[in-house]
């Protein structure tokens, strides 16, 4: 895949590094990290306070409810990073995750994926010291419109959608490009054994062996559950003529139903 790179690293600062060693220690993951193909680097903020008792956080200015979290650790971590990246000119993502970033899509996945490395900062409590989005982060990223207790969560929703995107890490360099999303519409339905199951019977199609019928139903069961499902992504994706006049045949029997 032209623009993508052999290998990438993303560095997670969390206060929380252990909870990274469960999602990227099974399957698909394990082995990509056994052969050097991605290197998942939790860094411990808390690892760059210096007071007695490693403070992340203290109360906000001008008060107000909850916590915020300290500039300083988050600073200095990233700066670490820094100091050990081999090519200091290329440019070095450092994306905060907040509910205030902008929306993670497929596409952005794919962006990000071409770099051979980033950075993400998981925020805490009422939110990160405001001087860490303005002057360190180059970017912020929100997985959804609702709240979670941590960045966390967020940052293994990127790092798993942007690694399986590295080449190699999926076994199969053609399977990312099927993925729902990555067309901009849904995937069409899989099928495996058996053909019948309890009476509910896979599609004939699919059992007929003839390639070009099947390439066809798949086509039309995209438009169609994209139609269905998520209408919005037909208006920004990059449709042919004939995938236009199928969306025109099927909302015209929609309306006759
Ligand atoms: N932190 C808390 N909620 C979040 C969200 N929806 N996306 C990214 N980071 C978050």
């Amino acid at each position: 895949m032209p623009g993508y790179i052999r290998k990438m690293r993303i560095d997670i600062l969390t206060i929380f590094p252990q909870m990274f060693e469960v999602p990227f220690g099974f399957g698909i993951f394990k082995r990509a990290i056994y052969n050097g193909l991605v290197i998942i680097n939790p860094v411990n903020i808390r690892d760059f306070t210096h007071d007695k008792h490693h403070t992340t956080d203290d109360y906000p200015y001008g008060g107000g409810a909850g916590m915020v979290m300290k500039p300083e650790p988050i600073f200095e971590a990233v700066e670490s990073i820094k100091g050990n990246v081999e090519d200091k000119e290329a440019e070095l993502p450092i994306i905060l995750l907040t509910p205030q970033g902008r929306l993670f899509t497929h596409k952005i996945a794919r962006e990000l994926a071409k770099h051979p490395r980033i950075v993400l900062i998981c925020g805490h409590y009422e939110g990160v010291d405001e001087r860490v989005v303005e002057n360190l982060a180059t970017d912020t990223i929100s997985i959804g419109d609702y709240v979670l207790t941590g960045g966390e969560l967020p940052a293994m929703v990127v790092a798993d959608a942007v690694l399986r995107l590295v080449p190699g890490v999926l076994g199969s360099e053609e399977s990312p490009l099927e993925d729902s999303h990555a067309s901009g519409l849904l995937e069409y339905p899989q099928y495996t054994r058996p053909a019948d199951y309890r009476g509910l019977k896979v599609p004939d199609i699919l059992l007929s062996g003839n390639h070009a019928q099947i390439a066809k139903w798949r086509r039309e069961q995209i438009i169609k559950r994209t139609l269905e499902k998520r209408p919005e992504l037909l208006d920004k994706a990059d449709l042919g003529v004939e995938d236009k006049q199928l969306v025109q045949r099927m909302m015209h029997t929609d309306k006759k139903e």
